[in-house]
């Protein structure tokens, strides 16, 4: 299956995608993962990415759009992909398609996950990762780590990410207005838009996602 999935900043587009891409047999490709790797190991890439992440803007699409398209013309994707975080305006949802027509295939569904404004900002400022595997995520009140600052899987380093802090919050959701919200329109005029409301257990919303996803095709 090809899925893109939405949804506001701490909408749980990371955590769902994690168990969603294990569940379907499709590897899960984050631009925002790759951009934080790119900026880690110091790339060129990543040097050019920092200052737009740090403030909570959208990365030029120059910049965004040849990242992606490299990441999915790799042969793991043959069978399908979940999309995270790509794309976030309409300007990549073409070079998406266009992509996606040009190797012969197109999208099954784009899964939007919605949770209220305020609830965004409770779980992006609570949100703590793991320094030795990006994969282990906290939150401070609905999963907190047993010990504090240490990750309970790993023992690594618990850190916030730079663009966690509430003011750069409201910046990213003011971005999502602006520039990602027109895609639900985009995509529900082709019948790809799959909605679900993403409260609740971790494990329930990944069991509805499934269910909307199958209803779906
Ligand atoms: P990106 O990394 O994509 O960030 P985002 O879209 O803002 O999403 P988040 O990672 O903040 O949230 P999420 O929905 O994955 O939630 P999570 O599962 O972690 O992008 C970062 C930046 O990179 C952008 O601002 C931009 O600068 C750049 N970028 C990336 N892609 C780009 C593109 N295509 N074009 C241009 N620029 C781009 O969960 C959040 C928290 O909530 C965690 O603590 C988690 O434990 C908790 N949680 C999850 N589910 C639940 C639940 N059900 N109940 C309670 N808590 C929960
Ligand atoms: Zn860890």
């Amino acid at each position: 299956m090809r899925i893109v999935m939405v949804g506001l900043p701490g909408a749980g587009k990371g955590t769902q995608a994690a168990y969603l891409a294990d569940n379907l047999s499709v590897p899960r490709i984050s631009t925002g993962d790759m951009f934080r790797v790119n900026i880690s190991r110091g790339t060129e890439l990543g040097r050019r990415a920092q200052d737009y992440m740090r403030a909570g803007q959208l990365v030029p699409d120059e910049i965004t759009i040849g990242m992606a398209k490299s990441r999915m013309d790799q042969s793991d994707t043959a069978d399908g992909f979940l999309l995270d975080g790509f794309p976030r305006n309409e300007h990549q949802a073409e070079a998406l398609d266009r992509l996606l027509k040009d190797n012969g295939v197109s999208l099954d569904a784009v899964l939007d996950l919605q949770i209220p404004r305020e609830e965004a900002v409770r779980r992006v400022a609570g949100r703590r990762l793991c320094r030795t595997d990006d994969s282990h995520v906290f939150h401070m009140t609905y999963n907190p780590p047993r010990s504090a600052g240490l990750c309970d899987l790993c023992g690594g380093e618990l850190y916030q990410r730079q663009d966690d802090t509430e003011h750069t919050v409201r910046s990213r959701l003011d971005v999502y207005d602006r520039a990602t919200e027109p895609l639900i329109a985009y995509y529900r005029a082709r019948n790809l838009l799959v909605r679900i409301s993403a409260l609740g257990p971790v494990a329930e919303i990944t069991q509805r996602s499934m269910d909307a996803l199958r209803q779906h095709s």
